[in-house]
């Protein structure tokens, strides 16, 4: 079995999608070993829990600072033996401790076509208003391998989607979930799961 994490802060549809693609056969010896939150009433809790999955909760009032936070979170995932460690709509930036106790085992899902639209500060629904502040006819999302430095990291999948004349920020949101992160993000644990792709020089290829 390859074992994943699931990180999470909010409404969990990116996870719901990976469990739905273990559920329906397309994603093949990939078990959620447990589901993380930095938040203790993310709404992705009550999803795990709906599918009787492991969930762990790191809030900050628990710790002295958000560095003991962070420890505390790698010694639990080094514990559990994680294969692949997924943020699904996790708000955290993670240090490079992190990233060097889980070295080419990270990826992250953003909801813009990096290199546009990423890095410090866009998040979320941010993300999107930047988008249609900016003008721009096409967006998307991407997922990526995480490095030290925010949506930096080698890019593993990427798609588009249109933005129309009366797209929202909440419509386009909407759009790139459901026509691009719910397909991209398995698809990539998918290629990961199966050692189908290698990072060479920075960069993803097929194996
Ligand atoms: C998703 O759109 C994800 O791409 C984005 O937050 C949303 C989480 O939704 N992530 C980021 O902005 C990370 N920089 P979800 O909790 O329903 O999966």
């Amino acid at each position: 079995m390859f074992k994943i994490a699931v990180l999470v802060s909010g409404s969990g549809t990116n996870l719901k999608a990976i469990i739905d693609s273990i559920e329906n056969g397309y994603l093949k010896n990939v078990f959620i070993e447990t589901v993380v939150s930095n938040k203790k009433d993310a709404f992705a809790l009550e999803i795990a829990k709906k599918s009787g999955i492991n969930t762990k909760v790191f809030s900050l009032e628990e710790f002295e600072s958000k560095e003991k936070r962070e420890q505390a979170i790698i010694s639990y995932l080094k514990e559990k033996d994680i294969d692949l460690v997924v943020l699904a709509g996790f708000m955290l930036i993670l240090s490079k401790d992190f990233v060097d106790a889980f070295k080419d085992k990270i990826i992250n899902i953003h909801p813009s076509l990096i290199p546009s639209f990423c890095g410090e500060g866009f998040y979320g629904l941010k993300v999107h208003k930047a988008v249609l502040e900016s003008g721009v006819k096409i967006t998307g999302a991407t997922v990526h391998f995480v490095t030290e430095e925010a949506d930096a990291g080698p890019i593993i999948l990427q798609d588009s989607v249109f933005v129309d004349d009366d797209d929202t920020e909440k419509s386009l949101q909407k759009k790139v979930m459901q026509k691009v992160e719910w397909q991209i993000l398995p698809q990539a644990i998918n290629l990961i799961a199966k050692n189908k792709i290698t990072i060479k020089d920075g960069i993803v290829r097929r194996i």
